[in-house]
């Protein structure tokens, strides 16, 4: 079988040009294996081989295998110089009618930042969003990264929400006490339905727009809580479900996913809009009594950043930030389509 390794030049075409996989699939994956090695957990990680792997082959083979890898349609720009990608943003479409656009690995090799390269290639793949009818880009951006959130500001994107990952290291010696005025009960319900009402209502309109919660992840019946019964009987795996109620209203929930044998333990839990502020520090509390047993793993929470009596409780609790990201977004204008 044939091999084509890049790094052939060709400086007549260098600067913003589309993103071929055949072609650029490796450089790609390099470049943002550098710019990010420091964020990219597993997951990206092996993303990132299986796009080098693909690069490596011939542009034909590559191309074919890239988009049996990446089963959504991927495209962008890179800018080149000598043949060389130092550039890269991607696109992608988030829903099926292609009226929203996902933009992502923004990068610029370091020796080339500050030319013009980043906004060249964002304006390119804007204009690309444009012609495919799209009404709206949307990315994500650490908090911490003032560079990104400018260059994204500078070309009129704003900020929609917030999302973080809080983690737990150490299990907190003595556990914070449960709060006996806040009285907390197993979840019973049969579907899950009043929890999935609940948690969308919890959610922001605009991360709800942004990023859709997945209905499937709280879904109960009757297989799933068997599937649960026999993991938890099996030493595999602990699920616990709390609830406040106020009369027929769910007002509060919390889900701890205690892993026996993995290395990460989860919680996740949401309060109903009215309910903020009264709720979250004994729900998270009961998540930790939940997940506490002869042995400790770190604790991971996903959770709305600008759900700020959620973050409050999660500090409170001795959870710090590990990720903390702002999703922006921008509407395609005429000016766009040029
Ligand atoms: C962010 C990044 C892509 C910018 O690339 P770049 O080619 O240097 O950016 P540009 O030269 O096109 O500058 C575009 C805008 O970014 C901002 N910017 C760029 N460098 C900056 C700096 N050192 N300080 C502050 N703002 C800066 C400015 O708003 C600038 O607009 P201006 O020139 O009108 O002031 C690049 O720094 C990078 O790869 N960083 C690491 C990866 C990363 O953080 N990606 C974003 C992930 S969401």
């Amino acid at each position: 079988m044939a091999v084509y390794v890049f790094g052939r030049t060709d400086a007549a075409r260098d600067g913003p040009q589309p993103f071929d996989p055949g072609r650029h699939m490796r450089q790609v994956a390099d470049l943002v294996g550098q710019v990010f090695a420091d964020e990219l957990d597993a997951r990206g990680r092996s993303a990132l081989r299986d796009m080098a792997f693909a690069g490596r082959l011939s542009p034909y083979l590559g191309g074919l295998i890239s988009q049996a890898l990446f089963s959504d349609y991927v495209s962008g720009y890179v800018w080149t110089e000598n043949g060389h990608v130092i550039g890269n943003v991607s696109l992608q479409p988030v829903d099926q009618g292609g009226l929203r656009w996902r933009i992502s690995n923004v990068a610029v090799a370091p020796e080339h930042r500050g030319r013009g390269i980043a906004k060249a290639l964002m304006a390119e793949t804007l204009h690309e969003v444009a012609r495919h009818g799209g009404s709206w880009a949307l990315l994500q951006v650490r908090a911490d990264n003032p560079v990104a959130h400018q260059l994204y500001l500078g070309l009129g994107f704003t900020d929609v929400c917030r999302e973080g990952v809080w983690r737990l290291p150490m299990r907190p010696n003595p556990l914070p006490p449960l709060n006996p005025a806040v009285p907390l009960e197993p979840l019973r319900t049969l579907t899950g339905a009043e929890w999935w009402e609940l948690a969308r209502a919890a959610r922001p309109p605009l991360a709800q727009w942004a990023e859709p919660l997945d209905a499937g992840r709280y879904r109960l019946g009757p297989a799933k809580v068997a599937g649960e019964w026999l993991a938890r009987w099996a030493g595999f795996c602990r699920v616990e479900r709390w609830a406040a109620w106020q009369g027929q209203q769910l007002m509060g929930v919390v889900e701890s996913v205690a892993n026996l044998a993995g290395s990460t333990d989860t919680l996740r839990f949401a309060v109903l809009p009215q309910a903020r502020g009264t709720l979250e520090h004994s729900l998270v509390v009961r998540g930790l009594h939940s997940l506490a047993g002869p042995s400790w793993r770190p604790v991971l929470v996903e959770h709305s950043g600008d759900h700020s009596e959620g973050v409050a409780a999660l500090g409170a609790a001795g959870f710090r930030i590990q990720r903390d990201l702002v999703t922006m977004r921008r509407a395609i204008t005429p000016a766009d389509k040029r």
